[in-house]
């Protein structure tokens, strides 16, 4: 990996992960992929060369890639799954259409594709604890879908054109740095935004709603080193589960308590979130990324927790 295009590099995912393959590809360059109206700014704007790709318009991908000779893109397009119901068309067109443009650039110029998969590609006939890295993928959102298409569609191109394509089926991810927008493990974050805040918060999911989370430096770090691992280990590609913790609302909630004594959370269910978080797994396991490229995660609740507080009170001016 040493030139890279990061489609979606202004996103919650995308923010960080450019500005970390930054620092890791020395002396290549880490290209920040973005579309109108959600322009890099700042420091992922100043550190390194940006340009719009709007991924379903494959001729911008393949001008990036030419112009700073790309040999790997991340695909980090989507929308998550609550916003993706609202717009099931749109979810599509980014989500299959979009990978579809990408792999076939990647097919006519020789790129490597990570593109994430999620817990959002199982559904409610999967095993939901611990489930397996082979299982029943029927999802009932257009999100789920979109990820099981986009596995499908990437391992198709591994075998019949040698498309380098791997990817990781991420849990929901929290993170300090920028909000997610429209999933349904969004709750996990923005629980950490109130607490910092000296606010109160409302619950969209009921207790005892389990679903798998992941602070953003394991996540960050398991792209990395999946584009990385050495491909005669690997004997699946699209998609590997990973995981790290499994949460529900009241486990998150007095871990924060710990911390923050005062902080107050009520419940006020969201009925199109409790039902699609009801859908997904309780929990992954993760044995085949262990084993297939030594996959292994550093943050639990309370790391993760102290972590998000700290660097959420800096960001807000907050001494607590
Ligand atoms: N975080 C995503 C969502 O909630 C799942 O991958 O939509």
């Amino acid at each position: 990996m040493k030139n890279v295009l990061i489609v979606g590099a202004t996103g919650q995912i995308g923010s960080e992960l450019t500005m970390r393959l930054r620092e890791h590809c020395k002396g290549g360059d880490v290209v920040a992929g973005f579309i109108k109206g959600a322009e890099p700014k700042g420091i992922l704007l100043e550190s390194g060369p940006s340009m719009e790709v709007d991924i379903t318009r494959p001729e911008q991908i393949a001008a990036a890639v030419d112009k700073y000779k790309v040999d790997t893109i991340y695909n980090l397009a989507a929308l998550l799954s609550a916003v993706a119901e609202a717009k099931p068309q749109l979810a599509w067109k980014i989500g299959v259409g979009g990978l579809y443009n990408t792999l076939e650039v990647a097919r006519e110029k020789g790129c490597a594709v990570f593109t994430p998969s999620s817990i959002g590609s199982f559904g409610p006939s999967t095993p939901h604890d611990k489930t397996p890295q082979d299982t029943v993928q029927r999802p009932e959102t257009i999100y789920g879908v979109t990820k099981v298409t986009g596995e499908l569609l990437s391992d198709y191109y591994a075998r019949r054109f040698g498309v380098d394509t791997r990817s990781v089926r991420f849990p929901g991810l929290i993170s300090y740095t920028t909000p997610p927008g429209g999933g349904t493990t969004d709750y996990a974050v923005d629980i950490y935004y109130a607490a910092a805040q000296g606010k109160d918060f409302k619950c969209p999911l009921k207790p005892g709603t389990f679903m798998d989370m992941m602070y953003m430096p394991d996540a960050l770090r398991a792209a990395v080193e999946i584009m990385e691992a050495n491909p005669d280990r690997l004997h699946h590609r699209n998609s590997f589960n990973i995981a790290s913790m499994s949460f529900d609302p009241e486990i998150i909630y007095s871990k924060i308590r710990e911390h923050v004594p005062g902080f107050k959370m009520e419940y006020e269910l969201d009925p199109l979130r409790q039902a699609i978080a009801d859908s997904w797994p309780n929990s992954l396991d993760d044995t085949c990324a262990r084993e297939e490229w030594d996959w292994k995660p550093e943050y639990d609740l309370e790391a993760m927790t102290k972590d998000m507080l700290v660097n959420l009170r800096k960001k807000f001016g907050i001494t607590a």
